[in-house]
């Protein structure tokens, strides 16, 4: 399993607003679509490109295009805050759907939707910003392996070395993409520094 994470001054200075507890919901939006973006291009390092000749106005040219078509995966709520990056990079990407909500007590995730096209021969990645303890990461990994993906990457804007051991243990060969590596959870399941509950902050709902 690959892990890259974001080293760019940017990033560092995106993810420092993120985290600010004073930032309100449409700054939250628009550093969650900036941090976004620089991660579907990073995570998209190594999507593999064809030949395809094509006239330029002066001459024929050898071109390089995708190979594969590319699913996105946002696992709701939070992960919506992701989907539009990918859409604008990407205008032909597929989008499927996954609803997983942790309960406040256990901690565990509980599946409440789901909807993906077909995944055979694309490339899938599944975003959401926050990997806690990994389990809804998994369970969404496991919903997309079962429906014929091939090829999985997972990106998160934070995630903890939990997280990425556990999914490191259950899906050995997806590639992870994360804006930050935090220290740890605490007694509640979450990241600490962290940045609180992503969808409470990206929604304006309170906690
Ligand atoms: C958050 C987050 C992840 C999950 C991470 O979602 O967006 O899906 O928790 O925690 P885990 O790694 O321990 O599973 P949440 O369940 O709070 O639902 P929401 O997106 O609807 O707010
Ligand atoms: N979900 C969040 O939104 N934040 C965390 O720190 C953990 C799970």
């Amino acid at each position: 399993m690959s892990l890259r994470i974001l080293d760019h001054p940017l990033a560092s200075h995106l993810i420092t607003h993120l985290r600010d507890r004073t930032t309100k919901p449409a700054l939250f939006r628009s550093l969650s679509y900036q941090l976004t973006t620089m991660l579907a291009l990073e995570a998209t390092r190594g999507l593999g490109t064809v030949e395809r000749e094509i006239e330029t106005p002066l001459m024929p040219c050898a071109g390089r295009v995708l190979e594969r078509p590319l699913v996105v995966v946002p696992i709701l709520r939070a992960g919506l805050g992701m989907l539009q990056p990918f859409q604008d990079l990407f205008p032909d990407v597929s989008v499927g759907y996954l609803g997983l909500e942790r309960d406040h007590d256990t901690a565990m995730a509980r599946s409440y939707y789901s909807k993906l096209p077909v995944l055979k021969e694309a490339w899938t990645i599944v975003v959401d910003p926050m990997l806690a303890t990994g389990g809804s990461a998994c369970h969404a990994l496991d919903a997309v392996a079962e429906a014929g993906a091939g090829h999985v990457s997972l990106v998160c804007i934070i995630g903890s070395r939990e997280g990425v051991e556990q999914v490191r243990a259950r899906h050995p060969r997806v590639e992870i993409t994360l804006g930050v590596l935090d220290d740890h959870l605490n007694a509640d399941k979450y990241i600490v520094p962290g940045l609180g509950d992503f969808g409470d902050r990206l929604y304006g709902t309170p906690g």
